[in-house]
């Protein structure tokens, strides 16, 4: 059922990067406020929409590739209001008993996800905050959806971003990964500041102004998110570029970066 009562937590004047992430993706799961400062981000970083886009494409190919691996559990950190291509439609299209757990702590994100899987086998949301993961295990919709002995696919697509250098990303992810048996596999994708740090920095400036800011990385310092992890190929690249079609041509202004590591 949809408990809607955590929308009445929902400021509409204060941005907020779930419902900014909605409004580039073109959908009206969003305010005025989101609007207005997705509009100045878009003017800040033109190529901010097409990121985006790229970044949903990967995370379709990333649980492709997962599903292919046999991995068929899904622990979707910072999941996003519900989109084309969510992950359990993609995943269930090739394994139907896929499991996904979505989380995230973003009250309307949490209130759409609900409603879209209402009475869906296999499914769960659970409104959390990813910085804390003994309150992401321990909540029901990931301690009884997910089978720790088994792999599962950990999905931290465009959120590690959303947590600061003092709050020790590097220590976030090797405890989540530390949870999990060998075989499953960490999926990412991260802001960066590596290819055009003026953009970077106009970005973080406007992201300071809402409920979420923003922290671009370097490449070095995304890639050792992956650390101790087995980097599957083609290693850290740009979304788009991430087991893409061949023919794709390489982006000239590249703000998203991802990679796939297993987990062993
Ligand atoms: C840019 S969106 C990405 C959505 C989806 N993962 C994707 O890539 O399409 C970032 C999401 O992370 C969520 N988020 C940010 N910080 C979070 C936190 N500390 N705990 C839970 N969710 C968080 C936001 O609410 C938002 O839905």
């Amino acid at each position: 059922m949809t408990d809607l009562s955590a929308l009445s937590q929902v400021d509409p004047d204060r941005p907020n990067a779930a419902r900014m992430y909605d409004y580039y993706l073109g959908g009206s799961h969003n305010f005025a406020a989101d609007r207005a400062a997705a509009e100045l981000a878009i003017a800040a970083a033109p190529w901010i929409r097409k990121a985006t886009h790229d970044n949903r494409a990967f995370l379709s190919r990333a649980v492709r590739y997962c599903i292919g691996e046999g991995v068929d559990q899904f622990l979707d950190l910072g999941s996003g209001i519900p989109t084309v291509g969510n992950v359990h439609e993609v995943a269930q299209a090739m394994e139907p008993d896929a499991r996904v757990a979505y989380v995230d702590n973003e009250p309307v994100t949490v209130a759409s996800a609900q409603a879209l899987l209402g009475g869906l086998a296999n499914c769960t949301i659970t409104a959390a905050d990813v910085r804390d993961p003994d309150a992401v295990f321990n909540a029901p919709g990931v301690r009884d959806l997910l089978d720790l002995s088994r792999p599962v696919a950990l999905l931290t697509i465009a959120v590690l971003h959303f947590v600061s250098d003092e709050e020790d990303p590097l220590a976030l992810v090797a405890d989540y990964r530390s949870r999990l048996v060998p075989g499953s596999i960490h999926v990412l994708s991260h802001g960066t500041s590596e290819f055009d740090p003026d953009i970077a920095a106009g970005t973080e400036g406007i992201y300071r102004n809402t409920a979420n800011p923003v922290h671009m990385r370097s490449v070095a310092a995304i890639t050792a998110l992956l650390d101790g992890t087995e980097l599957v190929e083609p290693g850290i690249v740009d979304a788009s570029m991430w087991r893409a079609d061949e023919g794709q041509i390489p982006p000239e202004r590249r703000g998203l970066v991802v990679g796939v590591g297993r987990v062993n």
